[in-house]
């Protein structure tokens, strides 16, 4: 009976024992970190948790918010209750991670200092599998080569024939249903997307709006879902089953190797005369032209199609959960496309670029659902970033994680005028604010900003365009058909509505 009371005694100490030494151990990193920002000259951001309980509640904190679909807006209040734009926690003591939403350190992360911030060495490994060595997973040269061989298919003059938005948005509007009747527009603008980006990418398109079911788009889903779930929960990554994860990469890979093999083998001066008929010229040809190597155009191919497809299709879904609110803007956006094109007229890319109402929708879309909420950095070498005004600089080691909060910066009400007749509440979607008021510089980036900008960006903006004016064109009113308030944001990798977005479009009575 004693022996057993004493082992039982024994087991207690030792699992105190334990905790104590664990938090010792993690008290004598942060004094140690303390120590090198000290020599360095600087201070740290302020401190959300200093302690293994603190930090350990606050991680349990994120998990339970971004389960239930509101991690962005939980961060942001948490900022809101500091007072602060930028703070920073670590539950070991060491490889803190600062969040910002201040538009002085972003603009240092992601311009002033650019080579001293990347995605890092742990992002590389953990993105291996489904990106390879692509544009998103490396840094330094390999990133600046990898943007050299994407960048001309960006160029303006190749964005000029909208020949395959045309061909994808007509098939989009053929699979909505009568007018008056409800869609849920979320997933048929995520078919659209794909679509249209493999069609671009590859000169070939999964057809997915024709078949909802296409393995290459569940694939892509299920790639994406699994990588999301490595990619946060990365300390336990090995333990994540990882099945389903290969095969779906390997599916996408069946449908695009055979392309990509056959364009390798066209000789060059096909591929060059190829290249003078917009056409048929696709992201493929643009590569081949540069590279022959099969696992260097799967890689960027990979990293494109990620790219392109969530994003456009995202916010074209929060274009149209907002204007479904607010019926005057789509009245105003549909007068402005027919003085402009008429009920039928095809939209060329100087007509969508000469719209500003248009402009204006997706600007102020992007204000307030930025389709890349929150972005990761990681310190490459002991850096600084400034601090608040008259405050000393705020010191980054070697390892450190930034989390660039976008649509904490965008929610910022200190940065925007005060409200007005001509400046509503910047919480409200008001596409006419734009009429009056350029934001300052690095207060609004959807896109990021220096180096490292979306390359895809005129792409995405011409590609929505020409989507909403087909949809102007055609509807003269739309109707949200759920609960507008219910919806919240899903942000995984990229901002999407949680909710099914149900619309019922109206046809005009003269189509
Ligand atoms: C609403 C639409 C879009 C938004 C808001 C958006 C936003 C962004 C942001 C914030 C980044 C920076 C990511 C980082 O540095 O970690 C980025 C990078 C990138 N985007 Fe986009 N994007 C959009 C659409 C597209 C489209 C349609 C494409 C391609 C067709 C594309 C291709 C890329 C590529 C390749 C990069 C990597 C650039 C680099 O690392 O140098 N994006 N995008």
């Amino acid at each position: 009976m004693i022996s057993y009371a004493m082992s039982g005694t024994g087991s207690w100490f030792a699992v105190i024992g334990s905790a104590i030494l664990v938090a010792s151990f993690v008290w004598i990193r942060h004094r140690l970190v303390d120590f090198r920002i000290r020599l360095i000259g600087g201070k740290r951001a302020y401190v959300l948790a200093s302690n293994l309980y603190s930090a350990t509640s606050l991680y349990i904190q994120i998990g339970k918010h971004q389960y239930h679909s509101c991690l962005a807006q939980w961060c942001n209040e948490t900022l809101d209750r500091t007072q602060k734009h930028c703070a920073e926690l670590s539950l070991t003591g060491s490889k803190r991670v600062i969040i910002t939403r201040e538009p002085e350190q972003i603009k240092t992360i992601l311009a002033t200092k650019f080579n001293s911030f990347g995605h890092g060495r742990q992002w590389h490994q953990l993105w291996l599998p489904f990106l390879g060595n692509g544009i998103f997973t490396t840094d330094g040269p390999e990133w600046h080569r990898s943007r050299g061989l994407i960048r001309p298919m960006f160029v303006k003059n190749r964005l000029r024939n909208l020949v395959i938005f045309d061909k994808c948005t007509e098939k989009l509007i053929s699979k909505l249903p009568p007018s008056g009747t409800t869609v849920e527009v979320k997933s048929i603008l995520y078919r659209w997307s794909l679509d249209t980006i493999t069609e671009f990418l590859l000169g070939k398109c999964v057809d997915s709006l024709d078949d909802p079911d296409h393995e290459v788009a569940e694939a892509m889903a299920t790639a994406q879902r699994i990588q999301m779930y490595i990619f946060v929960l990365n300390p336990i990554a090995p333990l994540i089953p990882k099945g389903n994860y290969y095969r779906s990469i390997k599916k996408i890979e069946e449908f695009i190797e055979p392309i990509i093999q056959r364009a390798i083998e066209l000789p060059l001066e096909e591929v060059e005369q190829i290249s003078k008929n917009d056409a048929q010229y696709s992201f493929l040809h643009s590569i081949a032209r540069v590279s022959k190597d099969p696992k260097v155009i799967r890689d960027e191919i990979m990293s494109v199609l990620l790219a392109g497809r969530d994003t456009t299709a995202a916010t074209l879904s929060w274009v149209l959960y907002e204007m479904s609110h607010r019926p005057h803007t789509w009245s105003q956006l549909r007068s402005e496309v027919l003085v402009e094109l008429g009920t039928h007229g095809m939209p060329t890319y100087e007509a969508l670029k000469n719209m500003t109402y248009l402009k204006n929708v997706l600007n102020e879309t992007l204000r307030l659902h930025p389709a890349v909420p929150i972005n990761m950095r990681q310190a490459l070498e002991d850096t600084t970033i400034p601090g608040e005004p008259g405050e000393p600089e705020i010191v980054l080691l070697k390892g450190d994680t930034v989390t660039i909060n976008t649509i904490g910066l965008h929610a910022r009400r200190d940065l925007y005028p005060p409200v007005s007749k001509n400046f509503p509440d910047p919480g409200i979607f008001s596409p006419e604010r734009w009429e009056n008021w350029t934001p300052t510089p690095w207060t609004y980036t959807p896109f990021h900003g220096g180096p490292r900008i979306c390359v895809g960006q005129n792409f995405a903006l011409t590609e929505m365009a020409f989507c909403l004016v087909r949809l102007a064109q055609k509807f003269e009113r739309l109707e949200y058909r759920g609960n507008w308030h219910a919806q919240t944001l899903r942000a995984d990798i990229i901002g999407t509505p949680a909710l099914d977005v149900p619309i019922t479009f109206y046809q005009a009575s003269n189509q």
